[in-house]
């Protein structure tokens, strides 16, 4: 969702830089999802700000028409919540004496708002952040220093936030501070930084400190150089751990891919392999978690709890681990979970799914867990994440950073991470199992080899209206994978069903317009799943079945009428380890149909990469 960046510079040849520099680290926040962007200097006694509604470029294009200058700078994408996405509501807000950008939410803004108005403060924009700059700004007229204005401000906001301020009358001062919404300070040599996120800092911070919960942190300009004051929820000064950036340049760059999706598709062979080799080892015939302080004896059953693919990822899980582990296994939306009072069970393991590790709905779940003392567990891609810091333990999944919107990588990484789990609950060293979780690399790059194919077959979702994935099993959570990440890119309407319900009312939809997507490896489930896939037939629908030569031979056996049959013929794989494989056919599908039909394939209108608000 929104994205922050702040920076201080040292150098006074960096005026003109300055707000370049911080257009470029706003391009990189672009992929978390945004609808406006501004950002804001202190130069000559003056806040001088720039906001355009819309794309980066639109900004870009306006600081280029009047550009602005400093040495200290704010930068905001902001995805609309409170007021619509236009220039007035875009961040930084300002007053003549502050400057603020804000990710989050204030959720008493609305008292706030009434008695700053009742003391005569006039509100230019319909958005929540505006009473933070009135307030700091009250403060400063009252005599208190930045530092007092901005801890007597905290103490009056509710809600979960990430705030960035600067001040017209100290030109070389920052005050950032976090409550629920997470930010980064950075630094290098002649520069310092805070961030939402550490990938817009990617090759400038060298070092980086994570603020915890309620932290306060001055970055000032001294004659003596630059330096960082940290100040805990209690206003004590604090320190924090400072650690070398891990993140690669490679990271946030396309490389030869038109877009990041397609990247990290493409990735996915060596996300498994890395991932594999970190419970297998290389050549090992034996899952090995030694960091994973569990005793399963003591775990009657595990809530996977988590929103989106995420979600589905724990679907999966299910299936494997009642099918082949004998674990019982609830999965859990985390939106849901958290409102209908659970009834918690002590003996149960609380496992949080989360790519980015901020979702909001997924961190309020595991702290409700955490109040009633319950075991959690999290599976994260963001190793500094909130949910990663605030869970008992973390089992980090090896996707590296994911930029596009919609998960891929992510997700069959999270896969692995789950299918280890199990085994280690289980107490099982399966050494079949290891064997087959081995052939994924080599069968992943096999599916990603045939992209004619996909280019090809994919035209005929990309001009329906609606679509149906359908599966059995296994592939019942993948069909609904399937059908979330091509509405996600295309925006065409999809669902995905169990084939066993088609029967119980999405038969209804079926016409010689509507494509029905098929899985159907040739494993326990695949003769019922063919039957289902007759019926839709016998109604003209226009099928697309993935499934492997021995599938395929049944179905030309079969299938009589093949008029509007298509056929993908992906590696025999195992049974048990199929999801990955078919994970990467449905998503090379709902990318070939975005791309013909020509949407923003990496960041889709109205979505951000991490949901931090409700
Ligand atoms: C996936 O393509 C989506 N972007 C979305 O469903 C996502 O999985 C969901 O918002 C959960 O995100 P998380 O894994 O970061 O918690």
């Amino acid at each position: 969702m929104c994205g922050i960046l702040g920076i201080l510079s040292s150098q006074s040849v960096a005026e003109k830089l300055l707000p370049e520099k911080l257009l470029e680290g706003l391009s990189r926040l672009e992929y978390r999802g945004y609808d406006s962007a501004g950002i804001a200097t202190v130069h000559d006694a003056q806040i001088d700000r720039r906001r355009a509604a819309g794309k980066l470029k639109n900004l870009k294009a306006l600081v280029n028409d009047n550009p602005l200058k400093g040495t200290i700078g704010i930068g905001h994408t902001r995805w609309a919540t409170h007021g619509a996405a236009n220039i007035t509501n875009a961040h930084p807000h300002s007053s003549p004496d502050v400057a603020v950008v804000h990710n989050g939410i204030i959720e008493n803004f609305s008292v706030l708002k009434q008695s700053l108005q009742a003391k005569g403060v006039t509100f230019e924009s319909e958005t929540d952040t505006e009473v933070v700059v009135h307030l700091i700004t009250d403060f400063l007229k009252n005599k208190l220093s930045p530092l007092h204005a901005v801890q007597q401000t905290l103490q009056q906001l509710q809600g979960a936030f990430a705030l960035v301020i600067l001040f017209r009358d100290y030109p070389n001062l920052m005050i950032a501070t976090r409550r629920g919404s997470p930010l980064v300070v950075g630094c290098h040599q002649d520069e310092l930084f805070v961030a939402s996120d550490a990938l817009a800092l990617v090759g400038w911070a060298r070092q980086l400190c994570y603020l915890d919960e309620g932290d306060v942190a001055v970055l000032e300009k001294t004659e003596t150089g630059l330096s960082t004051h940290l100040y805990n929820s209690d206003a004590r000064p604090v320190e924090r751990t400072w650690r070398p950036s891990q993140l690669s340049a490679a990271a946030v760059t396309k490389a030869d891919y038109s877009h990041f999706m397609l990247k990290e598709i493409f990735e996915q062979p060596a996300v498994l392999s890395d991932s594999i080799q970190s419970l297998i080892g290389a050549e090992g015939t034996t899952i090995d978690l030694p960091d994973l302080k569990l005793d399963p004896g003591l775990i009657a059953q595990v809530f996977i709890i988590a929103c989106g693919t995420s979600y589905y990822a724990g679907l999966v899980a299910k299936y494997w681990f009642e099918k082949y582990f004998q674990v019982p296994t609830q999965v859990e939306i985390a939106s849901e979970f958290r409102y209908r009072q659970p009834c918690l069970d002590k003996k149960a393991l609380y496992l949080f799914l989360s790519q980015s590790g901020e979702t909001i709905d997924t961190l309020a779940a595991l702290s409700l867990v955490k109040q009633n003392n319950c075991k959690t567990l999290a599976i994260v891609n963001v190793p500094e994440s909130s949910i990663a810091r605030q869970s008992d333990q973390v089992f980090h999944t090896l996707a590296g950073p994911e930029i596009g919107v919609a998960s891929t990588k992510a997700f069959t990484a999270q896969l692995v991470n789950l299918l280890g789990l199990g085994l280690y609950l289980k107490g099982d060293h399966n050494q079949g199992l290891c064997q087959e979780l081995r052939l994924l690399p080599r069968l992943v790059s096999e599916v990603l080899n045939d992209q004619s194919t996909y280019q090809h077959v994919s035209l005929k979702l990309a001009h329906a209206q609606h679509a149906l994935y359908l599966g059995r099993g296994l592939q019942y959570p993948i069909a609904l994978e399937g059908a979330l990440k091509l509405k996600e890119l295309s925006y065409i309407h999809a669902e995905g069903y169990a084939a066993g319900e088609l029967k119980h009312g999405p038969i209804a939809l079926i016409d010689g317009q509507m494509p029905v997507v098929v899985l159907a490896p040739y494993d326990e489930w695949f003769e019922k799943t063919l039957s289902n896939m007759q019926e839709v037939l016998a109604r003209n629908a226009q099928v697309i079945i993935l499934t492997d030569e021995i599938g395929a031979e049944h179905v030309h056996r079969q299938v009589t009428n093949k008029s509007t049959l298509e056929m993908i013929i992906l590696p025999k794989v195992a049974s048990f380890t199929s999801p990955f494989v078919y994970t990467v056919a449905v998503q090379l599908l709902a990318y070939y149909a975005a791309l013909h039909k020509g949407t923003d394939i990496d960041q889709p209108r109205n979505l951000a990469k991490s949901v931090t608000v409700e």
